[in-house]
């Protein structure tokens, strides 16, 4: 590899500083340091007031921080215009963040439009995205009045991905959801082709969301972090009580979640059968697909390996698995 490409990769697309906002005499941030890898999906998680979208908005500069430093591919933000820097940064919001009197199509335009991109590759662009997060064509026209909170979603996050930007800050961008929609436009998201290579931010009190989407979760409280790691990592090995106790309510759940059966693969017996999943998947996507069968056949992705997995073993080896890391 090229030793350019190499520190492209080593270094970090975001990396923050013992940032601080303060308000008066609030603490919104508190001196917070942390760093996304490109194409890292990395979740600020926290309870309501802990400083999650003030964080968030100081990555694009809607907030200028009191104190500490941020820079992105590593260039301190405060050296790039904000209006330049917000153009490389895609920002979903919650809700109704849509321009009510434009259309779709001229939501979705937005950012293209600023960029100078021509109007064929903007409506090309606009017709993809709809494409991509199954909105019918004619949507193009209407104005976001006339669609459901769901369909409006899908348009924020249509225009958050418009100009294909390497970063995307979402700020609780499900929030305002049912939670059927709420899973389904998650999908969505994570299944678009173009998610893999995001570099992501996302900000959310959810933890099932968290545990989904994150690579590495920032959990935070009263402006700092509490601790910052895998789901695994804030899961069995709790920095705090609070961190413990931040999860207490949901651990059986986010486990199931985050223990993959490549973890407990040693557990099972090679046999052959039909394949509907690979080691990778959790227990808890394993238990989905199991439905009322007492065993379904999983594939090894690295060697092509096909062992059964039967429902009472999986059950057994997993709890087997957590009571050694707790
Ligand atoms: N413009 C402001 N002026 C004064 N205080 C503010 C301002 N913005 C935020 N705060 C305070 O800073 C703290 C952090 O706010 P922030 O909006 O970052 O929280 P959050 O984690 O996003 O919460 P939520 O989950 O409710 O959206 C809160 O105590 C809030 O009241
Ligand atoms: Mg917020």
């Amino acid at each position: 590899m090229h030793v350019r490409e190499a520190d492209a990769l080593l270094t970090p697309m975001i990396n923050v500083k013992h940032l601080s906002k303060n308000y008066g005499a609030t603490r919104a941030v508190a001196g917070i340091s942390f760093e996304v890898k490109q194409g890292e999906k990395f979740i600020l998680l926290g309870t309501s007031g802990c400083g999650k979208t003030t964080t968030l908005k100081m990555l694009n500069r809607l907030i200028e921080p009191s104190a500490g430093e941020i820079s992105i591919q590593a260039r301190k933000i405060t050296a790039q215009q904000p209006e330049m820097l917000r153009r490389s940064i895609g920002y979903i919001l919650q809700g109704n963040s849509l321009f009510p009197h434009y259309t779709v199509a001229e939501n979705i335009a937005v950012v293209p439009r600023l960029l100078g991109w021509s109007r064929d590759r903007t409506d090309a662009r606009v017709k993809e995205l709809l494409e991509k997060l199954h909105l019918p064509r004619e949507y193009a026209n209407y104005y976001p009045a006339q669609l459901s909170g769901g369909q409006q979603q899908r348009v924020n996050i249509a225009r958050g991905l418009a100009a294909d930007p390497p970063i995307i800050l979402m700020d609780e961008p499900f929030g305002a959801l049912d939670p059927v929609t709420r899973t389904h436009i998650r999908k969505e998201l994570v299944q678009l082709d173009e998610y893999e290579k995001k570099t992501i931010v996302m900000v959310t009190h959810d933890i099932d969301e968290a545990f989904e989407i994150g690579d590495r979760i920032c959990l935070m409280d009263k402006g700092r972090i509490q601790q910052q790691g895998t789901a695994a990592e804030l899961l069995f090995k709790p920095a705090s009580d609070f961190v413990r106790s931040f999860f207490s309510g949901h651990y059986l759940q986010a486990a199931l979640k985050t223990v993959k059966l490549r973890d407990i693969w040693y557990g099972f017996d090679a046999e052959p059968g039909p394949v509907i999943m690979t080691s990778d998947y959790s227990i808890w996507d394993a238990m989905e697909k199991m439905g009322d069968k007492n065993a379904i056949y999983v594939a090894d992705k690295n060697n092509g390996k096909v062992k059964r997995i039967g429902k009472d073993s999986l059950l057994r080896l997993f709890s087997e698995y957590t009571a050694t890391l707790q």
